[in-house]
C-alpha cells in the first residue's frame, strides 16, 4: 500500500481556502484518488464540539493561552480519529487549516506566543503536512468576503483589517520558514485560475 499524503490549506479569513479545498477534493476524486476532506478547528466529533467553544460567543471569552490549549486539544483528537487513520490507509487528506493557523492566530495576534505554540505542537502533535497551500489575499478583500458570510462563528471576525494584514504578512513569512512544504498561491484571481494552479502544484507533489 502506498503512503497517504497530507495537504493543508492556509491563509487569512476570506482568502478562498474553503472554496479551493472543496474544488481540489472534487477534482482529485474525479481522477480516482481516495480523499478525506476535513477542517480545523474540527474534523472529528470531539474537535467539532471544541470548534463551537472557540468560534462562538464573546470575543474575550478565552485568553490566547487558553485558546492554544483548546485548538491543540481539538487537533490531537482530529489527528487520532481522522487524519492518522486516513494517511495510514494510503488516502489523500485535504485539511482546511492546520497548525500553521495556531502559529499565526494564537502565536502572533495577541503578543508573541509563537514559542508556546511550537512547544505544545512538538509535545502533542509532532507532525506537519506534506504540502501546505497558502492562499494569499489582500486583507481588505479577504475581510469583506469573510464578513459577507452569515454565520454565528464570528469570534475572530471582529478583529478587523489591521489584524488581517498582520496575519497575511505572518503567513508569507511562514512560507519562507517552511519553504520545503509551503507553496504560496495568489488568491486574487478568478476561482478557475486559482484552482488550476493549485491542482498543478498538487499533481507535481503526487508524482
Ligand atoms: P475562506 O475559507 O478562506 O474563509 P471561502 O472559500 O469561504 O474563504 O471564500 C469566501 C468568499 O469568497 C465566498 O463567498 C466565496 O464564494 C468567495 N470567493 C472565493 N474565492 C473567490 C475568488 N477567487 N474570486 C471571488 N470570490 C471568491
Ligand atoms: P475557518 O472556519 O477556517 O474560517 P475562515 O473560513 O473565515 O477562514 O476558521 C475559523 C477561525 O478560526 C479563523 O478566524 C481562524 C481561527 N483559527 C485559529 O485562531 N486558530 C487555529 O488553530 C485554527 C485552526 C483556526
Amino acid at each position: 500500500m502506498t503512503n497517504g499524503i497530507f495537504i493543508s490549506f492556509e491563509g487569512i479569513d476570506g482568502s478562498g481556502k474553503s472554496t479551493q479545498a472543496k474544488r481540489l477534493v472534487a477534482t482529485l476524486r474525479d481522477l480516482g484518488h481516495e480523499v478525506v476532506h476535513t477542517r480545523e478547528p474540527g474534523g472529528s466529533t470531539g474537535a467539532e464540539e471544541i470548534r463551537s467553544l472557540v468560534l462562538e460567543g464573546d470575543p474575550d471569552r478565552w485568553s490566547a493561552e487558553s485558546e492554544i490549549l483548546l485548538f491543540t486539544a481539538a487537533r490531537r483528537d482530529h489527528m487520532e480519529k481522522t487524519i492518522n487513520p486516513a494517511i495510514d490507509a494510503g488516502k489523500i487528506v485535504v485539511c482546511d487549516r492546520f497548525a500553521d493557523s495556531t502559529r499565526m492566530y494564537q502565536g502572533i495576534s495577541r503578543g508573541d506566543l509563537r514559542d508556546v505554540v511550537d512547544q505544545l505542537h512538538r509535545l502533542m502533535i509532532g507532525r506537519e503536512p506534506d504540502l501546505t497551500v497558502i492562499v494569499d489575499m489582500d486583507p481588505a478583500t479577504g475581510l469583506a468576503r469573510a464578513l459577507s458570510r452569515q454565520t454565528s462563528e464570528e469570534r475572530f471576525e471582529g478583529f478587523g483589517e489591521e489584524l488581517q494584514a498582520k496575519m497575511r504578512a505572518g503567513f508569507l513569512k511562514l512560507a519562507e520558514e517552511f519553504s520545503d512544504r509551503c507553496v504560496v498561491i495568489d488568491g486574487a484571481r478568478d476561482m478557475d485560475h486559482v484552482a488550476k494552479e493549485i491542482l498543478e502544484t498538487v499533481q507535481e507533489h503526487l508524482s
